[in-house]
């Protein structure tokens, strides 16, 4: 884990599902961690820095410009954060097969990519405000019992109004049980993403 920078806060409640912190585009791996103790009291986090600098701001992967991938660098970055992922969880005794991504925006989206190219880094996953960026689907069967909530806003405008629904297509190709929550929102969250996010977790 050298040369990493990641925020690590073991739990106090084996029952509580592991959580995989993935922030926004120029944030850090401390942005969700209050509103993840809120979500999840009791969870161990595990949250990267994205280690991509967009004229120093922190993402997980590179871009041209909004919504314009350097797609070779996506699927780079998702491989290596998979890499990064299993080494964490077994150097700091992670339950990686309860693991669920709890990711904003450009971390929702490296959230999305890890489950359509490394199905085994993540049990699912609770992705606010994702969109399509690998418009690949999931391979089939590689998420069969896994479950994803994709949480946006109807009036974002980051995000292409047909985008959620094709990436839950995308996603439940390979299985995946995926739930959709959409409420008046732009980009940014509001009290609706985290009632639904408590409701998905119920729901496991
Ligand atoms: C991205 O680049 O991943 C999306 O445009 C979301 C963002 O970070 O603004």
């Amino acid at each position: 884990l050298a040369g990493h920078h990641y925020l690590h806060l073991p739990g106090s409640d084996p029952g509580a599902p592991p959580l995989l912190l993935l922030h926004g585009t120029g944030g850090t791996e401390r942005d969700l961690v209050s509103l993840a103790q809120r979500l999840s009291p009791g969870s161990t986090l595990l949250s990267p820095r994205g280690n991509v600098s967009e004229n120093g701001a922190n993402r997980f992967f590179r871009r041209f410009a909004e919504g314009v991938f350097d797609y070779d660098d996506v699927r780079a970055r998702t491989d290596a954060l998979a890499e990064f992922i299993s080494a964490a969880c077994t150097q700091l005794d992670i339950a990686q097969n309860r693991l669920l991504a709890f990711g904003f925006s450009n971390g929702a989206n490296i959230g999305a990519t890890l489950l359509q190219r490394q199905p085994t880094a993540l049990a699912g996953g609770i992705l606010l405000r994702p969109m399509v960026v690998l418009d690949e689907p999931a391979a089939p069967d590689s998420l069969t019992g896994k479950s994803v909530l994709l949480a946006n806003g109807t009036f974002d405008p980051i995000i292409p109004a047909d985008h959620p629904e094709r990436l839950a297509k995308l996603l439940a190709a390979g299985g995946a049980t995926v739930q959709r929550h959409t409420s008046a929102a732009s980009h940014n969250l509001t009290p609706a993403d985290l009632e639904a996010a408590t409701a998905f977790l119920e729901s496991l």
